[in-house]
């Protein structure tokens, strides 16, 4: 119950509104009625995301659905509408989470329904990846369907502002990385596009904190361990972090991930720690990789933090909804789906059997870490519940919009964090 008391607290009360009048709305006239009708909730609505979503829609009208569209902005404010939908009673179709412990208390409290036919058709434990598995099932069910791996951890770089300032490829190291900042910073362009949410920021700090220190991000994500923080990987993490905060434009406090994504394709930033929802934006604008931008996964380009989204099936006992659900729950999953809506969307499949060789050379450099255990770690939502996220969230954002806070004080209050919840 805590995770979905975290979810709900995260999001603005307009949004419940919002979620119940779209459900009004998606009650208008029926569609065909002898067709399987599928509403799917979800918080792709950038340009990039939007374009990938469609990929969805249209394979799943193309196998005899009727897709209607459910779509609510920001993950955190989706997820709350979601939880509401499905814990009122109202439940959609389907709805999108992320791959973890967002669902927990969804299955939980028996509001889901168990996927081990549709995993059994689709022979999903013959493609997807161990980790995502696991991630996915709940007392060896699968409760969730993933669709895609998300890199979180890449650093996205204008090369017309590099280009500009005189540096010639990604930065591998902390000293370098922010000697171009203070050029890009000389030529009056903004150094860091961020984008100033918690999960951005936080994104930032995880990506900071790995390309540190493999062996703190793993104390601090997966072990949980509030003894961290008083280690010198952590410690030094912080310090970049903080020393970060000076290379962002004053614009940066509420902005949304993909309007710091289009400071870098406008050439007005130098470079932005995101996803590779990211890149769908870029692609979506019509940028190359090595072209236009550079993509670098992290600061050495040899740790990849993976993660990923995935779609759960509210428990109904309506035939035509099961049938929807079958529909829907094979259609994600099919190898020309995985090709075309992971071009689209800038993650990577989470098929093997998909031509690898179709995706843009930023993919190539994630699917080379993807394939190697020891050059992957899990992203902070597979491993740590919902409510603790929130709190870290907290403290990394108060760190960071926060110029009176140290770095000593964050890292006191980050150990905290970890203590309260053990
Ligand atoms: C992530 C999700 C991505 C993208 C991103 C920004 O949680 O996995 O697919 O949507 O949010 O909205």
């Amino acid at each position: 119950m805590k995770n979905l008391k975290a979810i709900l607290q995260r999001a603005p009360a307009r949004t419940m509104l919002a979620g119940a009048l779209a459900a009004l709305a998606l009650a208008g006239p029926a569609a065909a009625q002898d067709k399987p009708k599928a509403e799917v909730m979800h918080w792709w609505t950038s340009g990039g995301e939007a374009a990938a979503l469609k990929v969805f829609a249209d394979q799943y009208t193309k196998a005899g659905g009727v897709w209607v569209d459910a779509a609510i902005a920001g993950g955190e404010q989706a997820r709350a509408a979601m939880v509401n939908r499905i814990v009122g009673g109202n439940p959609p179709t389907a709805a999108q989470f992320n791959t973890g412990k967002q669902f927990d208390d969804l299955v939980g409290q028996n509001l889901l329904n168990p996927l081990d036919q549709a995993a059994e058709a689709g022979q999903w434990k013959s493609f997807l990846p161990p980790a995502f598995i696991e991630a996915a099932s709940r007392d060896g069910h699968f409760y969730a369907e993933p669709v895609n791996v998300h890199g979180q951890n890449w650093a996205f770089y204008s090369k017309e502002v590099l280009d500009k300032v005189g540096v010639s490829a990604p930065p591998t190291n902390w000293d370098e990385f922010f000697a171009a900042m203070d050029k890009i910073k000389a030529a009056g362009l903004i150094p860091i596009a961020q984008g100033g949410q918690p999960w951005q920021e936080h994104i930032t700090f995880a990506t900071v904190l790995l390309a540190t220190s493999k062996e703190a991000y793993e104390q601090t994500y997966v072990k949980q361990d509030p003894a961290v923080v008083s280690t010198p990987g952590f410690k030094q993490a912080a310090d970049v972090f903080g020393k970060m905060r000076s290379y962002v434009d004053p614009g940066s406090p509420g902005r949304n991930w993909n309007d710091a994504t289009a400071l870098l394709i406008t050439g007005k930033a130098g470079v932005q720690f995101m996803g590779d929802w990211a890149k769908g934006e870029f692609k979506a604008a019509g940028k190359q990789p090595d072209k236009d931008y550079y993509c670098q996964v992290g600061l050495k380009g040899d740790q990849l933090i993976i993660g990923g989204d995935v779609f759960v099936f509210p428990k109904t006992s309506d035939e035509g909804q099961l049938k929807a659900q079958a529909l829907l729950a094979s259609t994600l999953l099919a190898p020309d789906t995985q090709l075309l809506f992971n071009i689209q969307k800038g993650s990577m499949p989470v098929r093997k059997d998909v031509d690898a060789t179709k995706f843009d050379a930023c993919a190539q450099k994630g699917m080379k870490l993807l394939a190697d255990p020891a050059h992957q770690v899990a992203v902070v939502d597979m491993v740590i519940a919902a409510d603790l996220k929130g709190a870290l969230d907290d403290v990394v954002t108060k760190f960071w919009n926060d110029k009176g806070e140290t770095a000593e004080t964050f890292t006191t209050q980050f150990g905290e964090a970890l203590k309260a919840a053990k």
